[in-house]
């Protein structure tokens, strides 16, 4: 019998099923990075009875941000455009957390306050490019932050946690996957602090606990989840010692009882496959987190089917087959044909490539 289509729990979230809708960025926000009716329409299409949307990543501070047409939650003014997403997708039995993301060192001082150079744990600079209003730009230098700047970078997770609550959201994911700050900290490729930020895993691990935490203050642990990218490569990342370092941080994750940990798969890195191995990360993160367990990269709706079966994940998210599939569990749950997605509408632009994508014949 299907897994997929039993119900689960995720902390506080009761959900009907186990397709989850995996954080994606398509940079549609309008002027002044508030969450657009475009965006309302796109997730409303996304939205199924009992199932759980995880929102773009959403920078809390404008210092978090590296890609021009992102929706933001820094400022009061953003949360009205995300309470009519919450609204609509809660009108349809649905239910929406936010990914409450900065990227650190993945930006540009042309996307930054003052055109400063960007903030990290260390000034080590990465590979690829920020998305910046005048096109792409190669990632600059970043300034390492210093340690008593740190404590507003946290209070930013909070107060970024707080507005989300305030539009309505059901709880909040901390990015702390694929190269952003939170991970530019764990991994001691990016992290050669000398204080309390860095060198042992202990100290690494400090800055995504204590963001973690301040969620947690404003949610409570069983609205939070955490997204991790074990061996992620994704934006110049490496880590000494992968299995310590995650290890360390998902037993940490599980001691403070939080509502779910996702894990990307390493064979994804950033939003290509680059290894068609079976999934690694969820079975040996299962041994050290013991609450529920969200896998995601490179799923179809067999091989989820088979993680659920062999115990190694309690639900599955679904990136690019969200994109092009609005009804995607619909769709898995018939095994109806899946629509391919078209790469070059992914970021930015309109409604082509984002809302005009449809639902298959038989289903509503
Ligand atoms: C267009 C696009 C945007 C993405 N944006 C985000 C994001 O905002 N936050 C995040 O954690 N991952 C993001 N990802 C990664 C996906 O959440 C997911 O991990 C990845 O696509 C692999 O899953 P899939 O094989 O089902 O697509 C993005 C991926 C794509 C294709």
């Amino acid at each position: 019998m299907s897994k997929l289509f039993t119900p689960f729990t995720a902390g506080a979230l009761s959900l009907a099923h186990r397709v989850v809708m995996a954080p994606l960025t398509r940079l549609r926000a309008d002027p002044g990075d508030k969450a657009s009716a475009l965006m309302r329409d796109y997730y409303t299409q996304r939205t199924s009875q009992g199932g759980l949307i995880i929102s773009e990543a959403t920078p809390v501070a404008r210092e978090g941000y590296g890609y021009a047409g992102a929706p933001g939650i820094y400022e009061d003014a953003q949360i009205e455009g995300w309470r009519a997403v919450t609204e609509a997708v809660h009108a349809r039995g649905g239910k929406i957390v936010m990914q409450l993301w900065h990227v650190g060192r993945q930006s540009h001082p042309e996307l930054q306050p003052g055109g400063k150079a960007p903030v990290a744990p260390s000034a080590i600079q990465a590979e690829g490019d920020a998305y910046t209003p005048n096109g792409p730009r190669p990632f600059s230098m970043p300034r390492a932050l210093e340690r008593h700047e740190i404590p507003a970078v946290i209070d930013q997770f909070r107060q970024g946690a707080a507005r989300a609550k305030a539009a309505g959201f059901d709880g909040v994911e901390i990015h702390g996957a694929n190269g952003y700050l939170p991970d530019q900290f764990l991994q001691d490729g990016t992290n050669h602090r000398t204080d309390e930020y860095g060198g042992p895993i202990e100290n690494r691990a400090r800055f995504l606990l204590e963001i973690t935490q301040a969620a947690i203050e404003v949610w409570g642990a069983d609205r939070v989840g955490v997204r991790i990218s074990p061996s992620g490569t994704y934006g110049s990342m490496s880590d000494s010692n992968p299995q310590e370092t995650f290890g360390y941080i998902a037993e940490k994750l599980s001691v403070l009882g939080i509502a779910y940990l996702h894990i990307v798969e390493p064979r994804i890195k950033g939003t290509e496959l680059i290894s068609d191995s079976k999934p690694v990360a969820a079975q040996q993160l299962r041994q050290h987190f013991h609450g529920t367990l969200l896998a995601a990269g490179g799923f179809t709706g067999e091989s989820a089917e088979a993680i659920l079966q062999a115990g190694d994940a309690d639900a599955v998210a679904f990136g690019r087959f969200f994109i092009s599939n609005p009804d995607l569990p619909e769709r898995l749950r018939h095994t109806l044909p899946l629509t391919e997605y078209d790469r070059t509408t992914f970021y930015g632009g309109g409604t082509h490539g984002y809302t005009d994508y449809p639902k298959a014949q038989s289903s509503d």
